[in-house]
């Protein structure tokens, strides 16, 4: 059954649904969305949305946030994007950090989309007590990723070494962050 995690102005935040599959695989299944996930698979096949959704099904740690939001429209309930919700590689739950990481198909870039829903992921990930900051990390010359980050207001915190072996793209990512205290003063004063 489908869950609703969050709902924006335009947007429903939920869980993956089965029949959804074919769609994921042919928003994911492009460069240029692709090109920028360092651990998506291109081309991006069946078989991969297959072990995707078998991650998801894995139980979350209790007390942790969903591990993925499905990104809908409000309108039509149509898939468009997703966003990520993770402890970073090579931490453990006493670092009390969670990774963001986002896209969006293509058809639907530069209307403001994506910039809402990780704004409401951001609050969700909060409303978790022990979780201390968000962080997320994007490839140097990723402007649109960079300006959704700047936009809801996590901070540049500069270049940092890829600890992590990705698929493609660089070895140097840029880190962004926000603090509890930060997330405190943008988002609940
Ligand atoms: C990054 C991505 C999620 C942005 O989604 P989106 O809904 O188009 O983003 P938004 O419209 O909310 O905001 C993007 C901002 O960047 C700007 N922007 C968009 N493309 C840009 C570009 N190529 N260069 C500079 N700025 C750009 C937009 O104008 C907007 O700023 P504004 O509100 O001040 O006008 C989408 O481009 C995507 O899925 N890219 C491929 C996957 C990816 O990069 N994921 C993130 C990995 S770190």
């Amino acid at each position: 059954m489908t869950e609703i995690f969050a709902e924006t102005a335009r947007l429903i935040l939920r869980t993956l649904d089965w029949e959804e599959l074919p769609r994921l695989v042919q928003l994911l299944d492009v460069w240029d969305v692709a090109r920028w996930l360092a651990v998506l698979p291109y081309p991006y096949t069946r078989k991969d949305a297959e072990s995707f959704y078998a991650e998801l099904e894995e139980p979350a740690e209790p007390g942790n946030p969903p591990q993925f939001f499905a990104v809908a429209t409000k309108t039509d309930n149509l898939l468009i994007g997703g966003v990520g919700l993770h402890a970073p590689r090579g931490t453990t739950a006493e670092d009390h950090e969670m990774e963001i990481g986002y896209w969006l198909g293509k058809d639907f870039w530069g209307q403001g989309f994506m910039s809402e829903a990780v704004r409401s992921v951001v609050s969700c990930g909060f409303t978790h007590p022990e979780i201390q900051a968000l962080i997320a990390t994007t490839a140097v010359n990723n402007k649109a990723s960079q300006n959704v980050l700047q936009k809801i207001g996590l901070k540049n915190m500069g270049l940092i070494e890829r600890d992590y072996p990705a698929l493609r793209g660089d070895d140097h990512v840029l880190k962004w962050q926000m603090t509890r205290p930060e997330w405190q003063r943008a988002y609940c004063s």
